[in-house]
This record gives structure tokens, sequence and C-alpha cells, in this order.
């Protein structure tokens, strides 16, 4: 997998931080989403009360743990994160939990990673503001009720789909984060360069918008990449040249596509001749991580309509083969030679 497509890349987090908008009104794009939260953060600051548990989902990059960190500090909350697959045990849990004061937020990132054990504290957790505990084993057995300040949970995924119903219906508040408009990511681009005193052309920030599969996390990284180019190649200022340059090299084409999407669609035309082909085989085929491809590949594949997913299997588009310059078969979409 490219860096830049890589959500947990650490030596870009204090890059990313920087750029990340503080406030709704600094946040661009996911209009529907923002208004509705203006609305749910001002009602719970006039009932004093914290805001409803928050289950932000979508593809990865989207801007998850940015809005999670908009709303606790909207809420003049504190926030404490814990990641999904870091809790192991019941402790990991109960701990940030009874830590909290009233009105804190506790942001759960990868939260449908939770163990079923977990996921059961958070049960009442969420529901009565109670931890429900159980002391001793066997018959002696019996469940304590702990109290636990007021606070609100806000959980992060990329797969909706992996929660248990139970956890789903605890959250009061369901957002699904949708993939960003080319003119978005053109205001996000300029945005950033301003922040990091980057010249960049209308143009340029224009074509790399364009090619930054309607996420944020990879246009700021592609910007980030761009003026390296700038700087060793030009005079530090982007360029639609100097940005064509860096996108060339970087392999990132017209369409936003890197090698691995390419490799994807060749591998489901070249080797499976456009049949269904199922997740694992596709995986095994390309040499990718199935998670990977589920959770990144795949949404973008589906968004730009290169491919289509069937009951039997992922099936390329026509629109895969233009892009590929691969010829149609005549008797339908399969071409077994290439
Ligand atoms: N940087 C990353 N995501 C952003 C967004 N949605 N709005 C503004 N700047 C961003």
């Amino acid at each position: 997998m490219a860096d830049y497509l890589n959500a947990n890349y650490s030596e870009e987090d204090n890059f990313e931080n920087i750029l990340r908008p503080k406030t709704l009104d600094e946040y661009i794009g996911q209009t529907a989403i923002k208004e509705n939260l203006k609305i749910f953060i001002e009602a719970a600051r006039k009932r004093g009360q914290p805001i409803d548990h928050i289950l932000l989902y979508g593809p990865p990059g989207l801007g998850k743990t940015t809005l999670a960190t908009i709303i606790s500090n909207q809420m003049d909350s504190t926030m404490v994160t814990v990641a999904g697959p870091a809790i192991a045990k019941q402790l990991d849990i109960i701990g940030p939990l009874s830590g909290l004061q009233t009105g804190e937020t506790l942001f759960i990132d990868e939260i449908h990673r939770l163990h079923k054990s977990t996921e059961e504290i958070l049960y009442s957790a969420m529901e009565d503001f109670k931890l429900e505990v159980t002391v001793g084993i066997g018959a002696g057995a019996e469940i304590t009720k702990i109290p636990l300040s007021p606070f609100t949970l806000i959980g992060a995924t990329t797969r909706y789909g992996l929660m248990s119903a139970p956890l789903r219906d605890r959250f009061g508040i369901i957002l699904r984060l949708e993939m960003y408009s080319v003119e978005e990511l053109f205001q996000i681009i300029n945005r950033s360069a301003g922040i990091l005193g980057i010249k960049i052309s209308t143009d340029a920030a224009y074509e790399i918008a364009r090619r930054t599969r309607g996420t944020p996390r990879i246009a700021n990284r592609l910007l980030k990449r761009t003026v390296d180019f700038a700087e060793v190649k030009g005079n530090g200022e982007i360029t639609l040249d100097i940005a064509l340059m860096a996108l060339d090299a970087l392999k990132v084409d017209t369409m936003g596509l890197d090698d691995t999407d390419r490799k994807i669609l060749e591998v489901m035309i070249g080797r499976f001749g456009g049949k269904p082909v199922g997740l694992e085989t596709l995986a095994a085929a390309t040499n990718e991580d199935p998670v990977t491809i589920e959770d990144v590949y795949e949404p973008f594949l589906l968004q730009q309509c290169l491919i289509e997913k069937t009951p039997r299997g992922r099936v390329p588009t026509r629109a895969a083969y233009e892009h590929l310059g691969i010829p149609i078969n005549p008797e339908g979409f399969t071409q077994l030679e290439i």
C-alpha cells in the first residue's frame, strides 16, 4: 500500500494535526452532518447535558477523528481517546470509563474491533451511566452496579456492518461520512497550503483535488509530497507543472487511482475475465490484505463506478475497461486474454 494511503502512517500524524480544523465552521464538506451537529450541540448545551452518544462511520481519512474532536471542543468537554483494537480485556475499558468526569467524552476509534465482553460493559455504561461488573465466580457471582458520571461516547468505524446491533442501537446519533467533492477538496487543499505557508496555483490545486479519492487525508498528503517536488525541482511554489510531475512520480493517475487500484482492476479483468470474484480470492490474487481492499480500495472503485458488487462477487464495469484501455469483448465485458 502506498504511504499516502496508509491510515496508520504515524510520521504524518503531527502534520495532520496541524491541518485539522478546530471548529465546525472551519470544517469543509459534510454539510448535512455539520448542520445537524450544530443543532444537536446547541440543544445539549441549552439543556446543560452531555450530547447523546454519537457513532461516526465511513471510509478511512474522511474526518471521523477530526469531527469527534470538534464536537468535544464545542461541548467544552475533554476527550479521552482509546483504540478499539487496543482494548483486550474488560479492565481496559472500565479504567477510562470510570475516570470520566461529568460531560467528558470517550472516543473509541475502530469501535467495531471491540470484543464481545467489552461491548457488554458499554451497554449499561451508555444506557444508564452504570458499570455492571460481575464479582466472584460460579454460584456466588454477583453483579455489582457502579455509577458513572454522565458522559458522551463517540465511536468511529469504517465497518458499520461489523458492529453488533445492540451496540449500534445505543447511539442516539448515527452519522455516515460521505466522500468529498472535488470542489470541497480544492478548498481543503487551499486551506492547508495557507496554513503551511505554501503558494499553490488554482489549476495545480484543482489537479490535486481531482486525484485524491474523495479523501482529505490523501489530499493533504499529496499536497505535502508535491511541496517536496516544488522545493527540489522548482522554486517552492506549486505550479500545475510541478503538481503533474509529482502526481506522475507518485503514480497517481488522472482518476486518482494508484498502482494497487489498477492492479485490482487488471486482475479482475485479466485473471478472472471480468466474471464475479470474491473478496478473499481477489486479495490472494493481488497479494493485498482483504480488509485493506474492502476498507480502502473498494469504496473508491465503487464510487467511481469502476466496479460493481453483485451477489456472486465483484465485477469490473465498462468504465474500468475504458480507463485501463483494455478492449471490451464484443460478447460482453469479458476479456480473457490480456
Ligand atoms: N483538513 C482535513 N479535513 C478537513 C476538512 N474537512 N475541512 C477543512 N480542513 C480539513
